[in-house]
Parts: C-alpha cells; sequence; structure tokens
C-alpha cells in the first residue's frame, strides 16, 4: 500500500494509526502484531554507496521475523520510499548507480515477502512523480493525502489545543466542541470557544488564500504551542489569550512570507539594475523597492485581510469590537 502527497499531511501519522487497527482488526487470527518503521533517509545518508546491501539485508530479516512466529502478523512501514524506488529511467541517465541497485533489491525484497501471508508493507512518498513504475505497480493500493479541509483543520487545531489545557498549559474549564458542534453553535453564539476556533481557521483561509501552497497538517499541529510559546510572557494564558496568540502568529507569519516574496521580487530587480552604468540608480531602486515592500504595502495587504475575514466571517467584527473593548478599558 503506497500513501503519497505533500509533505507534513499525515501519511506517516496515518500509516502509525492503520497499523495499531490492523493489529486491533485481526487479533483473533493473530495474537500479536510486530511494527517495524524503516526510515529510508536515515538509512541512506548513513551507508551510501552500500544501499541495494542494506535494503537486502533489511528483507532478508523481514522474511525471518515472518517465520519465527506464524501467530504474530508483520506490519512494515518504509518512510519516504522515493529514497530507494526512484525512477530507474532517471537513473540510468545519472550516475547514481547506487540508487539504481537500491530499486532493484527493493523490487526483488517485496517480490521475496510474497511467500509469507502475516505480512504487510505500507509506505509513504512525498514525491510519487520519481517513483519506479514497477514499484508502482507492485503496490496494491495508492492513495492520495490531500492537504487538510477546513474540517480537518479545524479539528488538528482542536486536538492539539485540547491537549494544551489537559496538560495545563492553557487554563479552561470549557472544552472545544467537535467541528459539527461547533458550527451549529456560530448560528446562535458566536462569542463561544467552537465559534472563535472556526473564526481562526477562517483566518487561516482568508490570509493563505493568496499563497500558492496550502497550510499543512504539520504546521497546523504547532500553531497552538508555537503562539503560546511565541507571545506568552510569564502569566497564565486562558483559552481566549491562545486564540489571540494564534492570531497574531497567523498574521505575523503572512508578514513574514509577504516580506520574503518582497525581498525576492526586490533582488530581481537589483540583478537587472546592476548591468546598467550608474551605480546612484541602482541604490535608488533598492530603497524605493523596500520601502514599499516595508511600510505602506504590508498595511496594505493586513488591511485587506482583515476586510476579507470580516466578508468571511461576521464573527470576526465582534471579536475585533471585544478586543477593542478590552484594551481601552
Ligand atoms: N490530517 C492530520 N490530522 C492530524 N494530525 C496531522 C494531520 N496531518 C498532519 N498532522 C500532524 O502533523 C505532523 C506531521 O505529520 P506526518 O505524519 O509526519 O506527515 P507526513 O508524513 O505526510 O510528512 C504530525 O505531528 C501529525 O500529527
Ligand atoms: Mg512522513
Amino acid at each position: 500500500m503506497l500513501l503519497h502527497g505533500s509533505p507534513g499531511t499525515g501519511k506517516t501519522t496515518l500509516c502509525q494509526g492503520l497499523a495499531q487497527k490492523i493489529s486491533i482488526r485481526l487479533n483473533r487470527t493473530y495474537k500479536r502484531t510486530k511494527f517495524i518503521q524503516i526510515k529510508t533517509a536515515t538509512l541512506l545518508s548513513k551507508f551510501y554507496s552500500q544501499s541495494a546491501k542494506q535494503v537486502d539485508e533489511i528483507f532478508t530479516a523481514i522474511g525471518e521475523i515472518c517465520e519465527e512466529d506464524p501467530n504474530q502478523f508483520i506490519c512494515i512501514l518504509i518512510d519516504e520510499v522515493e529514497c530507494i524506488a526512484s525512477s530507474r529511467e532517471s537513473s540510468m541517465h545519472g550516475e547514481v548507480q547506487d540508487s539504481l541497485r537500491a530499486t532493484n533489491a527493493l523490487l526483488t525484497g517485496l517480490d521475496r515477502t510474497k511467500d509469507h501471508v502475516n505480512i504487510i508493507i505500507l509506505c509513504t512518498s512525498n514525491m510519487p512523480s520519481c517513483l519506479d513504475s514497477a514499484f508502482l505497480d507492485r503496490c496494491g493500493i495508492k492513495l492520495a493525502v490531500d492537504l487538510p479541509r477546513p474540517v480537518v483543520q479545524y479539528e488538528i487545531l482542536r486536538g492539539r489545543l485540547q491537549s494544551l489545557i489537559d496538560n495545563g498549559h492553557i487554563m479552561s474549564r470549557a472544552s472545544l466542541p467537535p467541528y459539527r458542534d461547533a458550527r451549529l453553535e456560530l448560528d446562535t453564539d458566536d462569542s463561544l470557544p467552537g465559534s472563535k476556533l472556526l473564526g481562526i481557521v477562517a483566518l487561516i483561509n482568508t490570509v493563505n488564500s493568496s499563497s500558492p501552497e496550502r497550510i499543512s497538517g504539520r504546521t497546523l499541529s504547532q500553531l497552538p504551542g508555537k503562539a503560546v510559546l511565541r507571545y506568552l510572557d510569564n502569566a497564565d494564558c486562558d483559552l481566549e489569550t491562545a486564540f489571540r496568540f494564534m492570531k497574531r502568529n497567523i498574521l505575523a507569519e503572512n508578514v513574514q512570507g509577504i516580506q520574503k516574496r518582497g525581498s525576492e521580487v526586490k533582488g530581481s530587480s537589483q540583478v537587472q539594475r546592476e548591468s546598467t552604468d550608474d551605480p546612484g540608480q541602482n541604490e535608488k531602486t533598492t530603497m524605493i523597492t523596500s520601502n514599499d515592500w516595508d511600510v505602506d504595502r504590508v498595511l496594505a495587504v493586513l488591511g485587506a485581510i482583515e476586510s476579507l475575514v470580516d466578508a468571511v466571517f461576521p464573527g470576526w467584527k465582534a471579536l475585533k469590537r471585544q478586543r477593542d473593548q478590552n484594551s481601552d478599558a
């Protein structure tokens, strides 16, 4: 089975969860399940030039484990399989003989596992287009794992916030409702925690709508802890404060992204101008570009973001009013 998709979409985590489910489902037939995770990137960086030998030895060991106890089910996870399953056609043109031999060893190893019934091999890949066609042909199930949609974004944030609450990092007596309940609550009361978390999700999707990449599960899962760590200054943190920090973090990172993109634009205009004869003109160009991005443009973008959020999520207005009242007080 192959799970493929962008980095941080939860492929490795999903395989680990799947292994656990398999072990529960099969526990009438197999008393035990052994889960073995192979990190191919570490394997190859450690033993470069011996990749094929390493792959071969791993499959020999897997065969022995399968045979030693027929009451045991073996679940193998080959993470980032592209390291040892890269297309042999593209390898032929380069010097990467080692990678070619590793792919051959993987294919032979996979064929050898057919002798055993008590094994499943799960693979993940961030680069499915680089995978060898013979390897793809051997994958019985191929599934694309997409970047999280708003409902999943909400649930990832909810899970992380709840664990910060459970561990005492955020003080809250209220718990966060599942997505469906939060949607229902939003219609009646937009000051409830679930409604506010929906506001954060709306904000994330508004600021990311202009960016080429959507937000990954990994970035989302890090957001609550990162925001609290970044802005909390010795005081206790309640849920309200955590939401405020998260919004600040989302906007601050968006500004950093804009500045980074701005400096890339600035860099390219500088390169073009450097070919002119007038050095003074280069300086002037750089300064105008940098003023442009640092102040006016960033403020304009922030203003635009707020008005967009106003449009897509009316509860945001109430939140803003409340925040303004708090700061007046
Ligand atoms: N859909 C998701 N649901 C819950 N957590 C997720 C999801 N996607 C990513 N994560 C979190 O992001 C982190 C990175 O996920 P990982 O499984 O390593 O992604 P990948 O293998 O696709 O690069 C993990 O901590 C995981 O819990
Ligand atoms: Mg992974």
